[in-house]
């Protein structure tokens, strides 16, 4: 069973992985009403991505016979400046997402709490993972600068990559 800190800290990161879902998927419509959808397509795939990393914690925490607890979302921006906006966005999301990791990771450690230590490793090699991916959108977005025709070849291209390519 977890403690009781531990375990309000895996459903705070719970609802942290459902705030990121929801987060992308309004960047996605972003992108669907820009006529972007290579780009609606990547930030898609990242929502359910998320939802996979919101039932890893809802999984743990039920396998350790603790208790789930479901918060309120907030409502996410479905409008921004631009492409790099939203990805410059993204990019400072996963960085405090990884934050927040390691957070969880420490409180774990000072409780001693080994097995929750172990499965979290997972999910510090992850974010170096996000955060790579996505900041390297960042940097094909600003080397393509105002170039339409730029854009038009990276949403070609982002519509067949995965998120951890
Ligand atoms: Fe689940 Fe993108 O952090």
């Amino acid at each position: 069973m977890l403690t009781k800190k531990v375990e309000a800290a895996m459903n705070d990161q719970l609802q942290k992985e459902l705030q990121s879902a929801y987060v992308y998927l309004g960047m996605s419509a972003y992108c669907e009403d820009q006529s972007l959808p290579g780009f609606a397509a990547w930030l898609r795939r990242q929502f359910d991505e998320e939802q996979q990393h919101a039932f890893r914690f809802y999984n743990f925490i039920i396998d350790r016979g603790s208790r789930v607890e479901l918060k309120q979302l907030d409502a996410p921006p479905t409008s921004y400046g631009s492409p790099l906006a939203v990805f410059e966005t993204a990019l400072e999301h996963e960085r405090s997402v990884t934050r927040s990791i390691n957070e969880l990771y420490d409180l774990v450690a000072k409780e001693k709490d080994f097995a929750s230590q172990a499965w979290l490793d997972w999910f510090a090699t992850e974010q170096v993972e996000e955060e790579k991916t996505v900041g390297q959108i960042v940097d094909d977005l600003r080397r393509i600068g105002g170039s339409g025709d730029g854009l038009f070849f990276l949403d070609k291209d982002l519509a067949s990559r995965t998120p951890h390519e």
